[in-house]
């Protein structure tokens, strides 16, 4: 079985090709190495003991996913982790987004609507719930307003794939993604964000590390027991795995629907503080932070309701916050050698 992975280097993607090697699948990975570099090969390698195929090009170029699909006409199924991804970026350049990650999304499906069946897993977000009313939050809770163009991106990127899959041979799984953190035991692959980190966790192992002074914590008066906002956090390794289970779900055609969605959890959330406990504990070391005002656009409170992915999918995570802060730690330090 051969399956395409696009951006198939960078965070999840990496992880996730790993996983396909060990369970026998052949990997394509397509990336434009615009937020990875051609290393991670290397460090897949020395995990699997395989190369994947690897085929550097931009996805915004219809001709080049043409020519892809004519060259890798047996592809069996399709993961699509390439996007941009960084929020802030997205407000204050909207086209960049659109473009890369809904015409690229485009040009995957009208070669995948050429055959007379394809499978397709596509990288979503929790962001498309917003501040859900409930919690846990289940996959029926309603889609809000996006609060920012890479989020309206992943909402139109789950319609645009549900009104294909209605009229096409395509069968698809939506992935709605937690907060994923860490890196692989191995420490060959990890996290690489460029620049300053987005994201709570890198942010906090490059503070530890001393690359940056100290870590804003944004507010402290939340409705949450500690006032800070809460997160699910979830292993990348746990993350990838669901990937295996979701893509074999759908190749023995054990899909209810043809388009299916998943919150991709632990089920627990932890605050901000309790990640600053986890790293203080696993690094032995104290973590600089102050206490600034809130952040425009954080909601407070935001975790998983896992019993689909766990009845349904057959999926369930098993690393704790305090192992995949460790994994991200010596993630850091090695880089950082
Ligand atoms: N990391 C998170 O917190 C998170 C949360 C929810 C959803 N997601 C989604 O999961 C997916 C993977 O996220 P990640 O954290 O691994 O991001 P990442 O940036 O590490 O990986 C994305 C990869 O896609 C490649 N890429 C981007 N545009 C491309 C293009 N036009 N052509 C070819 N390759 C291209 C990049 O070079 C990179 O290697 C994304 O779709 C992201 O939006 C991520």
């Amino acid at each position: 079985m051969k399956i395409l992975v696009t951006g198939g280097l960078g965070f999840i993607g990496s992880h996730t090709v790993v996983e396909l090697q060990n369970e026998g699948f052949e990997v394509v990975v397509i990336d434009n190495l615009s937020n990875s570099s051609e290393d991670v090969l290397k460090g897949i390698e020395a995990i699997t003991g395989k190369k994947p195929l690897f085929e550097k090009l931009d996805l915004r170029e219809k001709s080049a996913v043409q020519d892809f699909f004519k060259k890798h006409a047996d592809v069996n199924g399709v993961i699509h982790f390439a996007a941009s991804k960084a929020v802030g970026e997205s407000v204050g350049n909207p086209l960049l987004y659109y473009e890369n990650n809904i015409n690229a999304l485009v040009y995957i499906l009208q070669e995948l609507e050429k055959k007379q069946e394809a499978n397709f897993i596509f990288s979503s977000s929790c962001t498309v719930y917003g501040q859900a009313e409930t919690m846990p939050i289940n996959e029926d809770s309603a889609v809000q307003p996006a609060m920012s163009p890479y989020g309206n991106t992943k909402q139109i990127g789950e319609e645009i794939i549900t009104d294909v899959a209605k009229v096409s041979g395509i069968n698809a799984i939506l992935l709605r993604y937690f907060n994923p953190i860490g890196a692989h035991p191995s420490v060959e692959i990890g996290e690489l964000p460029i620049g300053v980190p987005q994201n709570l966790v890198p942010f906090i192992t490059q503070t530890g590390i001393g690359l940056r002074k100290e870590l804003m914590v944004y507010g402290n008066d939340y409705p949450t027991p500690d006032g800070t906002c809460i997160r699910d956090y979830i292993h990348v390794v746990d993350l990838a795995k669901a990937h295996v289970v979701a893509l074999q779900r759908l190749l023995n055609k054990k899909n209810q629907d043809k388009v299916e969605t998943f919150n991709l959890g632990t089920g627990v959330g932890s605050s901000v503080l309790e990640v600053i406990n986890a790293f203080e504990k696993v690094s032995g070391q104290k973590l600089a932070y102050q206490i600034v005002d809130r952040r425009e656009g954080d909601v407070t409170l935001a975790y998983a309701d896992t019993t689909k992915a766990n009845e349904v999918l057959g999926w369930k995570t098993q690393s704790t916050l305090e192992q995949a802060m460790e994994s991200a730690w010596k993630w850091e330090q090695k880089i950082r050698s």
